[in-house]
């Protein structure tokens, strides 16, 4: 068997479909956020969530400096709004084309399937990634349909 390499591994790991979020943060310079599929729950007594963040990510500055971390989770109707923040505009510039508004002191984006506020408690280093984790402190959702993604494209759940 050949040796995995990073593309092959990217490719493989295309193949595993996720939902998709918007993790955020009311950092110094304001709100910020980026698109992530690297979140799950971590555990129920406490209830903790977990975020994967690139070490380049602006979001997870912001996510340090604050303290704490907001989880938006898309429907399938939001997929402009995944791909406005998974880009590297300006951070004020991702936030003025959608709607949004603070909520448990974090910036949320509306109309979200489920949100869930988080108090930031572990920062682990990954490669290249951090693993940040945070205790639910405030949790809404609602039914809907999840955007996913998978094979490298956003789907709606079919
Ligand atoms: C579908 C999808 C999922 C992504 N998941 C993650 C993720 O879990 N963690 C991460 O750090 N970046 C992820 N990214 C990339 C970030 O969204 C991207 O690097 C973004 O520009 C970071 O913005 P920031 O620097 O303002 O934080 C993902 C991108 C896409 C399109």
């Amino acid at each position: 068997m050949p040796a995995p390499d990073p593309a092959s591994f990217r490719a493989a790991m295309a193949g595993l479909p996720t939902g998709v979020t918007i993790v955020s943060a009311s950092g110094p310079e304001g709100p910020a956020g980026a698109t992530a599929n690297a979140v799950c729950s971590l555990s129920i007594e406490p209830m903790l969530m977990l975020a994967c963040l690139d070490r380049g990510s602006r979001t997870l500055l912001a996510v340090q400096a604050a303290d704490s971390f907001g989880i938006s989770v898309l429907h399938a109707g939001q997929e402009p709004i995944a791909r406005t923040f998974a880009t590297k505009a300006p951070v004020a510039e991702k936030w003025s084309g959608v709607a949004w508004s603070e909520r448990d002191g974090i910036p949320a984006i509306d109309d979200a399937l489920i949100w869930i506020a988080c108090d930031l408690r572990d920062v682990i280093s990954a490669g290249d990634h951090v693993i940040v984790t945070g205790e639910v402190r405030a949790l809404e959702a609602r039914e809907g349909d999840p955007l996913v993604f998978h094979g490298g494209e956003y789907q709606p759940l079919q």
